[in-house]
């Protein structure tokens, strides 16, 4: 199943805090930038990849690409203020036909085998995307009190990839845009068209890096399989 894949890159990363954009941090000396892309680099069935990024940090990331000499076609595009407006912006960089994976930059440890399952359910269903089941009891809150329990086994924790062909995506972020809907990931806007989207189980490694504490799981999770 091959795709193309759209990467938001152009974060500030405020709440890690360390002051300058969480990709180019490093982990076992290569930024998390390069992690994610080299995985796609290695995955036969992508075709292309595009970086919405910030203006003054585009140089330094092209600069990296060179470095870590990869060779597929990368198109960068202008990250916006909000994250659904750098992955609508990728998109329009994205042609008309086919499949596209939407992927936080700052998911480095998402593997191949998980792709190729995510890509063949969006294949299949038009829209998927990689979930693992609720560890936590989850409540909702008025203030400081609990409102609701919510029943835990229908419960998902949404990580990216995401995967669509790319027509209903457009249709999906071309339509939030007319309604002023803000969401926080790429399926919620696909849901209220509405399209259906299907799940797949993902991996509890597929951390995404948000808050420092993330760092010190990255570590462990890269010990762990040079092992
Ligand atoms: N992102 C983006 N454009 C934005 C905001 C986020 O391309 N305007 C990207 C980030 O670079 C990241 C992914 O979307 O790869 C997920 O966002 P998040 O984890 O929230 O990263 P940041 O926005 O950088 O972090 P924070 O919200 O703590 O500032
Ligand atoms: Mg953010």
């Amino acid at each position: 199943m091959k795709y193309t894949v759209i990467l938001p890159a152009a974060g500030r990363g405020k709440r890690m805090g360390a002051g300058i954009n969480k990709l180019l941090l490093e982990l076992d000396g290569v930024p998390v930038l390069i992690h994610t892309l080299l995985v796609f680099e290695n995955d036969e069935n992508c075709k292309a990849m595009i970086l919405a990024v910030n203006p003054d940090e585009r140089d330094e990331m092209e600069g990296l690409l060179n470095r870590y000499k990869i060779k597929k076609p990368v198109k960068f595009a202008l990250g916006g203020a909000e994250r659904q407006q750098s992955v609508f912006n990728g998109l329009k960089e994205a042609g008309g036909e086919g499949l596209v994976l939407v992927h936080d930059a700052a998911r480095p440890f998402i593997t191949k085998s998980l792709i190729g399952r995510l890509a063949e359910a969006a294949e299949r269903d038009g829209a998927a995307i990689l979930a693992v089941p609720v560890k936590d009891t989850v409540k909702k809150a008025i203030g400081n009190h609990v409102a609701e329990t919510i029943e835990r086994s229908s419960l998902w924790a949404v990580q990216t990839p995401q995967a669509f062909r790319i027509s209903v995506l457009l249709e999906a972020h071309e339509r939030a845009g007319q309604d002023s809907f803000l969401g926080t990931d790429d399926a919620s806007l696909v849901e209220r068209l509405p399209h259906p989207v299907a799940i797949v189980q993902g991996d509890y490694n597929n951390i995404k890096l948000t808050t420092r504490e993330d760092l010190v799981f990255a570590e462990a999770i890269l010990r762990q399989r040079d092992r």
